[in-house]
């Protein structure tokens, strides 16, 4: 049987080993994928033990080990790169570990799947944490105009600019981006977790605005899904579809086939109520 895993701490609230059970059911293959709990100073020894294992194939990594993982694989995939951060790692015939993020092609793919248009789109990207910069790469390769990157603390998002997206993420304090006038805004801080806005919106900064999304999700739409449709975006999303397809995309690293997301994501959202 192949074995997966996820790794995190805490790790207990992870959804990994449903979405990735239902992907193999339909593939009709039996895999085992488990949550591994492993010290906030141990994620090495512990990755390496799970993946020496036979049978192991790869595994997932979530907070806060991303950056272990991307120092123990080795990386091609841009994203990883600009990331400094991987959340997919995978077992080579070699025995050495190749290090992928999944993040940002679940972000694209989620926006395609609803029907968002990204081709010459100026988009604007709120936050400046690992979140923000595991989705640029795959962004920027989407086709779209533009990508504006704002955060409460701007030196950090000039940081993310200057060393992610091959010089092509602008940055533009707080106070100007209605002046962007950006046609699909991505919330990746973590201000929604609190319940709180990333910065004071107004609906200037909606008023082309044809997609606002929000990297958390929940049972209900976020704060900024609301205010964001209140201050005239036309569609607002959360970040539950991301998750799947993040997953779908190690999946298909790790298997080679493509699993169909739309009802697995229908299964969580009814589960999150
Ligand atoms: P992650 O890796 O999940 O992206 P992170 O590296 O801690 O987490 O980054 C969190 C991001 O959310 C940062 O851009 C942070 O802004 P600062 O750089 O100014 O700290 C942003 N953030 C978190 N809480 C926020 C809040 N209440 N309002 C605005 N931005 C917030």
């Amino acid at each position: 049987m192949k074995k997966f895993a996820v790794f995190g701490n805490p790790i207990v609230q992870s959804l990994s080993p449903t979405i990735h059970q239902m992907f193999a059911k339909q593939c009709g293959e039996q895999i085992s994928y488990e949550k591994i709990l492993a010290p906030e100073d141990g994620f090495t020894p512990a990755a390496n033990t799970f993946l020496s294992q036979p049978g192991a194939v790869g595994c997932n990594v979530t907070m806060p080990f991303k950056q272990d993982a991307f120092a123990l694989a080795s990386v091609d995939d841009q994203a990883a790169l600009d990331a400094k951060a991987v959340n997919t790692l995978m077992k080579r015939s070699d025995g050495t570990i190749a290090g992928f993020n999944t993040d940002g092609v679940g972000l694209v793919n989620d926006l395609l799947n609803h029907g968002v248009q990204l081709q010459g789109k100026r988009v604007l990207l709120i936050g400046a944490g690992g979140a923000a910069r595991g989705v640029i790469a795959p962004l920027i390769a989407s086709g779209i105009a533009s990508l504006h990157l704002t955060n409460r603390t701007k030196a950090k998002a000039e940081t993310v600019a200057s060393e992610t997206g091959g010089g092509k993420v602008k940055v533009v304090g707080i106070e100007d981006c209605d002046k962007v006038a950006p046609h699909i805004i991505i919330n990746s801080t973590a201000a929604s977790l609190s319940e709180t806005l990333p910065f004071d919106m107004n609906a200037t900064l909606f008023k082309e605005c044809e997609t606002a999304y929000d990297m958390v999700y929940r049972a209900e739409p976020t704060y900024f899904m609301q205010q964001a449709l209140s201050l005239g975006a036309l569609q607002v999303l959360d970040g539950l579809g991301m998750l799947v397809e993040q997953a779908a995309a190690s999946f298909t690293i790790w298997t080679g086939y493509k699993p169909k997301t739309s009802a697995v994501i229908d299964v969580l959202r009814s589960q999150l109520k």
